[in-house]
């Protein structure tokens, strides 16, 4: 199997890593990629947001399977002219990918699928927001309709910094706050069929102890010691299957990886949101774990067949990453920085390069906010903590800020569900 990924970030290089260990995977491609990405496979320029050019650079390569990573070419619909041209893609299409391009649009979804949501109101004047903000109450919830990488929510229990936020978008959804820890599910999803992978839990806060501003995501673990016995088949069937049987019943069926960030509150299992794509960096502790081919489990997706596999098999190891962002992320971040210190990584971590490239005399810089994602896996998540630490100790990136509580909660049993008892 010929397979071209297109993105450039974490995540894709956590897929091409699995890819390229998948036996059947024989050609493997990325586009635009990054360093990283670079000194595994050959890279391609493109623009991932030009459908026309990513359909014609898979064409020209005969490649077999498009695996689209990050939403931006998804929500603009490169996924529909990549399959127009008769090449399977893994990625749903615009119509299906509206479901993480529009909150509104997810929360009239999973209306009409009785998936549990928080309570919100769609607002377009400051006067609805005040109106809806004194309704729920603080903490106050305030989030971007539209794409904004993670950065568009606030939570605060600051009324005016809510109003002032919300005065910055076009149209908000202020939302009920939901108690309890988040999880990330992914499920692989060929329109009918729905496969979940392992659940694994995000960082979105900047700083330690989940203070400062949302980001994309500062590191992730997998699996969650803490989660109840039963939550992903109940989410399967409560939240994944009928979002999916919904799309498939508009006539826009969901291929692709759909992400349903979850709260496990006090009243139970709630969406917080969906994404149409693998998330960062979940993806990369995911990944990590899994042990069947990941290049035969997309191809059944993006041709209809998951039916005919089995369910995914997975290491009973921890896998931690944490990121490594640039000075000022997720505001301004500085880029152009030097990366030092990679060679001395040593297994069982391994890095995986987000925002990189090389510098005119071949050094490598920092090009983004999330520069990199270090990644480790052990027995427990303490080992694999220590791991990915030890490899942290390595790398120098001038200015840059890393958070060192990824899973340090879950690994010292201390992760409380609100109203369930814990056995840890
Ligand atoms: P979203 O982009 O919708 O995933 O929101 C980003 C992050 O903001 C989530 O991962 C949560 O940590 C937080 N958040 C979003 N919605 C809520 C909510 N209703 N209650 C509490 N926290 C929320
Ligand atoms: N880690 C959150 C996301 O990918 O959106």
């Amino acid at each position: 199997m010929k397979v071209l990924v297109i993105g450039s970030g974490a995540r894709e290089h956590a897929l091409v890593r699995a890819l390229r260990a998948d036996p059947e995977v024989e050609a493997l491609w990325c586009a635009p990629g990054n360093a990283g990405i670079a000194s595994d496979i050959p890279v391609l320029e493109v623009d991932p947001l030009d459908g026309a050019a990513v359909a014609a650079l898979a064409a020209g390569l005969h490649a077999d399977l498009v695996v689209i990573g990050p939403e931006g070419p998804l929500v603009a619909g490169v996924a529909d002219t990549v399959r127009a041209g008769g090449l399977a893609c893994f990625g749903p299409s615009a119509a299906a990918a509206r479901i993480e391009g529009s909150k509104a649009f997810a929360k009239e979804v999973m209306a009409c699928a009785a998936v549990p949501t928080a309570m919100a109101h769609i607002c377009q004047s400051a006067q609805e927001v005040a109106t809806a903000l004194d309704a729920f109450g603080p903490p106050y919830v305030v989030k971007d309709d539209g794409l904004a990488a993670g950065k568009g929510v606030l939570v605060t229990t600051d009324r005016s910094a809510a109003l002032a936020h919300a005065a910055g978008c076009e149209r908000v959804l202020v939302e009920e706050f939901l108690d309890g820890p988040e999880v990330s599910l992914f499920a692989v999803c060929d329109g009918r069929t729905v496969l979940p992978l392992a659940p694994a839990q995000d960082f979105k806060r900047a700083g330690d102890g989940d203070t400062g501003p949302n980001t994309g995501g500062m590191g992730a673990y997998s699996p969650l010691p803490w989660l109840p016995a039963g939550l992903v088949a109940e989410v399967t069937d409560s939240v994944l299957v009928p979002t999916v049987e919904e799309l498939r019943h508009r006539g826009t069926p969901f291929v692709g990886l759909l992400y349903a960030g979850l709260a496990l509150t006090s009243r139970g299992v709630r969406v917080v949101e969906f994404n149409a794509r693998f998330g960062d960096p979940e993806t990369q502790v995911v990944l990590a774990r899994l042990l069947s081919p990941l290049g035969r489990l997309l191809h059944a997706a993006a041709t209809g067949r998951l039916d005919e596999l089995e369910p995914p098999r997975w290491s009973p190891d921890s896998a931690v990453t944490v990121v490594l962002a640039a000075q000022g992320y997720p505001g301004n971040p500085r880029t152009g920085d030097k990366i030092t210190g990679l060679d001395e990584v040593r297994a069982p971590a391994y890095v995986l390069h987000a925002g990189t490239r090389r510098d005119s005399d071949g050094s490598l810089v920092s090009a983004g906010g999330r520069v990199l994602s270090v990644t480790a896996t052990g027995a427990d998540l303490a080992a694999a903590r220590q791991a990915v630490h030890a490899a942290l100790s390595c790398l120098t990136l001038p200015g840059s800020h890393y958070r060192r509580d990824i899973a340090l909660q879950a690994a010292r049993g201390q992760v409380r569900l609100p109203g369930r008892a814990t056995d840890s």
